[in-house]
């Protein structure tokens, strides 16, 4: 057991062996590689990858910001350049990820373009329309905006330190941004099938 558990790869291993093991066992009518089956597949990979980047954006925003001006200087090279280029490095990939089964579970549901016209066609798919244009929003932000200026801000793109803390502060404040937006975006995924 401990040496699952003293390895994140065994351990990610194991929790994917134990939902296929759920799978199998209680889903196995489902088995039928139709439409249905791959629109769950690519249900379950993108609420995999949002809570790796929504759980990331929640951690940037309530512990790591909030706790920099508590460590004494001579420790914050801890968080800037070995915490928070992982966390950034698994934030990024983490919302290209939720972007691309999004974008791909809207097309199996079959109304992606309807769905980016916020349901203006049928009507039927408004709520996950907005959401998917304020996740857009909000992946164009971890890209564009907060990603090249962290870069800055951590050292790993060199600049004048006042462009440096320049840097810093917009990325706060594109994260701040995500933050708010994350809470209707999450509102919109969740009620398209259970409210809409
Ligand atoms: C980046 C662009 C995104 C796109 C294009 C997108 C697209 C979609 C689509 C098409 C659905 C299916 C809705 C339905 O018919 O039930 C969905 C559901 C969902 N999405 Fe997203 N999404 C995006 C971002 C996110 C993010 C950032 C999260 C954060 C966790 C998220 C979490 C969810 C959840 C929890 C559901 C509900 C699943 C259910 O109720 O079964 N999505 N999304």
């Amino acid at each position: 057991m401990s040496a699952i558990l003293t390895s994140l790869r065994n351990t990610v291993i194991t929790g994917v062996v134990l939902a296929l093991a759920l799978f199998i066992l209680i889903g196995h009518d489902h088995t039928s590689y139709d439409l249905p089956f791959w629109a769950f597949v690519f249900r379950f990979l993108h609420i995999a990858s949002g809570v790796m980047w929504i759980g990331l954006l929640w951690y940037f925003n309530f512990v790591q910001i909030p706790s920099m001006p508590k460590i004494p200087d001579e420790q914050k090279p801890a968080i800037g350049k070995v915490i928070a280029p992982t966390a950034l490095f698994w934030f990024r990939w983490g919302a290209m990820s939720t972007l691309i089964t999004g974008l791909v579970l809207a097309h199996l549901n079959g109304y992606m373009v309807d769905a980016l016209l916020l349901g203006t066609q049928t009507g039927q798919a408004t709520f996950i329309g907005v959401g998917m244009w304020l996740a857009i929003i909000m992946w164009f932000n971890v890209w564009f905006v907060i990603w090249p200026n962290q870069k800055k801000a951590l050292g790993i793109v060199q600049v004048e330190p006042d462009v440096k803390a320049k840097a810093a502060r917009t990325a706060m404040l594109f994260s701040r941004t995500n933050t708010v937006l994350s809470v209707p975006m999450l509102l919109c995924m969740a009620a398209q099938s259970h409210l809409g």
